[in-house]
């Protein structure tokens, strides 16, 4: 049983913002027993307590590559990314998983979906770590059966295809990994996007995803020279999102990054599919590859999150991804660049700043980023029962005039001008993953 006295902000099951600027949690057995608020009189919080960040997307071994500037999509992962990747091995790949656990729970992030790369030795190193770690983890080794980096295959393989062996080892890393670490771990197929597979290959990881309960996750329509690539090479496909659909990686335990330029039909195969959308805003800053039309995937009701995406997003602070979020879309509204829901809606007088404000940011970034994981009820909130996954913050780093008011300028202040750097301790299931208690 531990006792936290702090200030809370935090959405509550329904999404409705709570704030005591003085509150008392209780962590029992890995869950909160009690959150309340303290009477009138009693001391404002010195530390801000908030539900632990989700980072839906984001790619270990690329850690090394943030703000390699220059260059979109296609020529950056040539130039940039899959150099490294095609180094994840031995002690390398186990000092870099081990940096990038430790700075995820340094910026507030308590779970995460993470790519690892096609090595199947550096994924053991990374689950290794990631069970040290304390963090919620999905991970998957990448897979890739055409244009791979991994140049000395066929000299280890000489009588066998990628995409049999990267089956087998996927399929080896699953059944040690999926539910480890108190069921903190799960494993999830992660072809890389439809340019690096074959269809055999992505039906076959379907499938096994499917019978062993595991996650899926790969990306989806993100820049435009991509989009062109996968025409041509599913001339019959009817779009981008029906080459997954067709292959069976389509449905509620799969995280479709991106999805900045989907058609209204897509959209729809998403929906029906149950899959999420893991809007990356930095990331897609960043590659120039466009703004997501966050209206339109809400007007579709698909689900969603929001992920770093690093590193094509600069940055593993989900705050920073929250404000750019915020900022984009808000920009994006005023220039009318949706075709949608959204520019109806302007047209009609509502402003640019209802696109996106703080509070949704703050949801995606928390409970919708736990139901996309798939975290235990009530992950994502600071709420009796809900796992004691959460992070405290110092406003004094952010907000020369804390205490707030009420919480909406509460969850404003941190959203807009808060950052890592006010991150003083973070909590995985009541135990302390990260700074002093
Ligand atoms: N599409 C395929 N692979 C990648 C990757 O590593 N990063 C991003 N942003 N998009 C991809
Ligand atoms: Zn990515």
């Amino acid at each position: 049983m531990k006792t936290l006295d702090c200030a809370l902000l935090t959405l509550d099951r329904r999404e409705r913002l709570v704030y005591w600027p003085a509150a008392r949690l209780t962590l029992d057995k890995g869950r909160i027993a009690q959150a309340r608020p303290l009477g009138r009189k009693a001391r404002p919080g010195a530390l801000l307590a908030i539900p632990g960040l989700v980072d839906a997307h984001c790619h270990l071994p690329q850690y090394p590559a943030v703000a390699a500037d220059g260059g979109e999509l296609l020529p950056w992962l040539k130039k940039h990314i899959f150099p490294l990747e095609r180094r994840f091995k031995g002690s390398y790949a186990r000092e870099l998983s081990r940096l990038f656990f430790k700075d995820l729970a340094a910026h507030g992030t308590t779970a995460a979906a993470v790519y690892l790369s096609v090595y199947k030795e550096g994924a053991e190193a990374a689950f290794e770590e990631g069970a040290r770690s304390g963090l919620r983890l999905v991970m998957g080794k990448v897979m890739m059966d055409r244009g791979s980096y991994d140049d000395a295959f066929a000299r280890k393989h000489p009588r066998r295809g990628r995409a049999e062996v990267s089956l087998q080892e996927s399929g080896e890393l699953c059944a040690r990994w999926n539910g480890a670490a108190e069921g903190r771990l799960r494993y999830a197929y992660t072809p890389r996007f439809a340019l690096s597979c074959s269809r055999e290959l992505m039906r076959a990881a379907g499938a096994e995803a499917a019978r062993r309960g595991a996650f899926v996750q790969t990306h989806l329509s993100e820049s435009r020279a991509e989009i062109a690539a996968v025409r041509r090479d599913f001339p019959e496909a009817r779009n981008y999102a029906d080459v997954y659909g067709e292959a069976g990686l389509l449905g509620p335990r799969t995280l479709l990054a991106h999805g900045i330029w989907l058609s209204d039909a897509e959209r729809r195969t998403v929906k029906a599919s149950g899959s999420v959308l893991v809007h990356c805003p930095t990331s897609n800053a960043f590659l120039s590859s466009g703004v997501m039309d966050l209206p339109a995937a809400r007007g579709a009701d698909c689900r969603l999150a929001l992920g770093s995406d690093v590193a094509a997003g600069p940055s593993l602070d989900l705050l920073e991804v929250m404000r750019q979020a915020v900022f984009a879309q808000r920009l994006a509204g005023a220039h009318k660049l949706f075709s949608g829901a959204a520019d109806r809606a302007l047209s009609r007088g509502s402003a640019a700043s209802e696109v996106l404000g703080a509070a949704k940011a703050f949801a995606l970034a928390t409970v919708h980023g736990a139901r996309a994981l798939d975290l235990p009820v009530g992950a994502g909130t600071l709420t009796p029962g809900a796992p004691a996954d959460l992070v405290l913050v110092d406003p004094a780093e952010y907000d020369p005039f804390a205490p707030a008011p009420d919480g909406t300028a509460a969850l404003a202040r941190l959203v807009f001008r808060g950052s890592r750097h006010a991150v003083r301790a973070t909590f995985v299931a009541g135990k302390l993953v990260w700074g002093k208690a």
